[in-house]
């Protein structure tokens, strides 16, 4: 997009903006220390695509994972994914509602149980018993008919959208992205998607290759580039001007 800036034209645009993250070590099964990428996109909604690649519980039903999704606010991130018969999924909050201790995934007999009180509740987060009052939050699932589910997460004024970005074993992600010849393009690290940043980051061009460079130029083609996180966490934004 090109803005109009006190009569100048301000060519400098964001590109794209990737969350990544480490995520859940231990309680989902997947590696500890695994980085996830994610694609923010404008708009209400936040949709993150789980592989069952990545969540192999939810390939049988009964499965279930409990997780911390990347990029949603810490207060509804927690959360139990459960496959139920019929190709149902049901995503709720992890967060018990009697003193929000975190439930136990899901478990045949024992439901989503808080070993906290012991309270109990059904795979959609509706209370069975224990000294909980109410139901689990939940949030809409939306089954890919194969080997994914996307979990809804509204009204956060951004989407992530889970996209193929590669995160390497020794922890760089990898960036590609169409170039046009006559631009320069930079990347950004924020904490958060509302901290205001102005300094380029170091990327390499390879793999394998130094951590030198804060611009290159377009070539039209497509283009692959390299960061290395210094944080566990953080929003990767690709400028262009
Ligand atoms: S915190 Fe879950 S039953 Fe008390």
């Amino acid at each position: 997009m090109i803005k109009m800036m006190n009569g100048q034209m301000n060519r400098r645009s964001v590109l794209r903006t990737i969350m990544f993250t480490t995520v859940c070590a231990g309680a989902c099964g997947i590696g500890p220390g695994r980085l996830f990428v994610s694609r923010v996109l404008a708009g209400e909604t936040a949709f993150f695509q789980m592989g069952f690649d990545d969540f192999p519980q939810l390939k049988q039903s009964y499965g279930s994972v409990r997780l911390r999704v990347p990029g949603i606010p810490s207060s509804k991130n927690f959360i139990v994914v459960t496959r139920m018969p019929g190709n149902q999924f049901y995503a709720v909050s992890a967060l018990c509602t009697h003193r929000g201790v975190a439930v136990n995934p899901f478990k045949k007999g024992m439901g989503l149980f808080c070993p906290a009180h012991r309270s109990q509740f059904e795979p959609n987060g509706k209370r069975v018993e224990g000294p909980a009052r109410s139901s689990l939050n939940s949030f809409r699932t939306v089954y890919s008919g194969a080997d994914a589910v996307g979990i809804e997460f509204p009204d956060l004024g951004y989407s992530v959208a889970t996209e193929l970005v590669e995160a390497g074993s020794g922890g760089y992600v990898k960036l590609e992205f169409e170039t046009l010849t006559g631009m320069e393009y930079s990347v950004q690290v924020r904490d958060t998607l509302n901290d205001v940043v102005s300094v380029p980051v170091k990327f390499a061009l390879t793999p394998n290759g130094a951590f030198n460079r804060t611009s290159i130029a377009g070539t039209g083609g497509t283009m692959q580039l390299y960061i290395e996180p210094s944080k566990d966490a953080g929003f990767v934004t690709i400028m262009r001007e």
